[in-house]
């Protein structure tokens, strides 16, 4: 009994190039986020409005969202921590606004600078304001399985984080697999306190693949019930904030496995294929993802 639709959210614009070193113009940014709508994709986080000084590699959101194309079907969205990066975001008009937090205390810190307890009210009042106006708004859960300092979250650590976001009006919540080390009995033990309080629509899964387990939880997710998905273009991405974390699963790899198994996407693999060969081209080193690499060596 699988899905006859899932969601598919780009990722790569913004957590694939917060973590490169290679700076990527401006405009091949804009080059990128234009291809991956052209690929059918209706979901795109293009930046992040976070402090320059922490991630430098997206000091340029502001200018990424006046340049690129906005097709009228595609909802663009961005990371904010707080009402300074809101108030750039509504300036760039964008469909989306997704706020984040840790369900672990050390990583909410060293990645916000805040407590877990004092980013609550902080995210309230994005949030509050981002529904005034209209905006769709996902709240991202990180470290939900493990956390680089603190070792295994427990689900009653995630459950007062989900909580609060959501009586704060998010409308969906994004779980991270921020170092990419759960296995699919960690998603089943979470997934089954969630869904005990919240339906699937709401739940987004976010895997990282630094230990080549994304895929085997993205279908373990599946079965679960579970429709809305984060993925990268060619397998982009890290927290910097993570030690050692990897990229985001390739949104390539999930649409070989999604068309494998019968579900619709309406996303073209060749254009997606041909944006990674394009962002891989701009960083000057191999992605990860599996289906460019088999494309690559045809
Ligand atoms: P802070 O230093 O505590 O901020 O940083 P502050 O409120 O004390 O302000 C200090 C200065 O920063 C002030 O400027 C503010 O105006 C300015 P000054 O008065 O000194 O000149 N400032 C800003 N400037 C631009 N944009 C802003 C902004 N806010 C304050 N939005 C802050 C706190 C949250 C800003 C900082 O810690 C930060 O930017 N962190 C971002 C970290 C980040 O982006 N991490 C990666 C994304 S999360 C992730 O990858 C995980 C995810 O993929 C899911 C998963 O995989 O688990 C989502
Ligand atoms: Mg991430």
């Amino acid at each position: 009994n699988l899905p006859d639709k899932i969601y598919l959210k780009d990722v790569g614009p913004r957590d694939g190039l917060q973590n490169e070193e290679t700076w990527i113009e401006t405009e091949d940014k804009v080059t990128m986020i234009d291809k991956l709508a052209q690929s059918g994709l209706k979901e795109i986080e293009i930046s992040s409005f976070v402090h320059p000084k922490w991630i430098p590699a997206l000091s340029d959101a502001r200018e990424v969202a006046r340049q690129i194309q906005r097709y009228p079907d595609v909802n663009y969205s961005a990371l904010v921590p707080n009402q300074k990066g809101l108030e750039h975001a509504l300036e760039a008009d964008l469909d989306g606004i997704s706020v984040f937090m840790s369900a672990s205390e050390t990583h909410n810190q060293k990645n916000i600078n805040k407590t877990i307890d004092e980013t609550y009210p902080v995210l309230r009042d994005v949030i509050e304001v981002a529904k005034q106006e209209n905006k769709v708004v996902t709240g991202y859960v990180s470290t939900v399985f493990d956390c680089p300092f603190e070792g295994r979250t427990k689900p009653e650590q995630v459950i007062p984080v989900c909580e609060q976001l959501l009586e704060s009006g998010a409308d969906y919540l994004s779980l991270g697999d921020t170092i990419g080390s759960a296995v699919p009995s960690q998603v089943e033990a979470l997934l089954d306190e969630l869904l005990k309080r919240y339906p699937e629509e709401k739940l987004i899964m976010h895997f990282h693949d630094t230990r080549g387990m994304a895929m085997a939880n993205l279908l373990t997710s599946l079965n679960y019930g579970i429709t809305h998905f984060d993925s990268s273009v060619g397998g982009l991405g890290g927290c910097p904030y993570a030690p050692g974390a990897a990229g985001n699963v390739a949104t390539e790899d999930v649409l070989y496995l999604f068309h494998g198994l019968g579900i619709e996407t309406g996303i073209s693999m060749d254009h997606l294929l041909d944006t990674a060969e394009f962002i891989q081209s701009k960083l000057g080193k191999r992605l990860p993802s599996k289906s460019l690499t088999h494309q690559l060596s045809r």
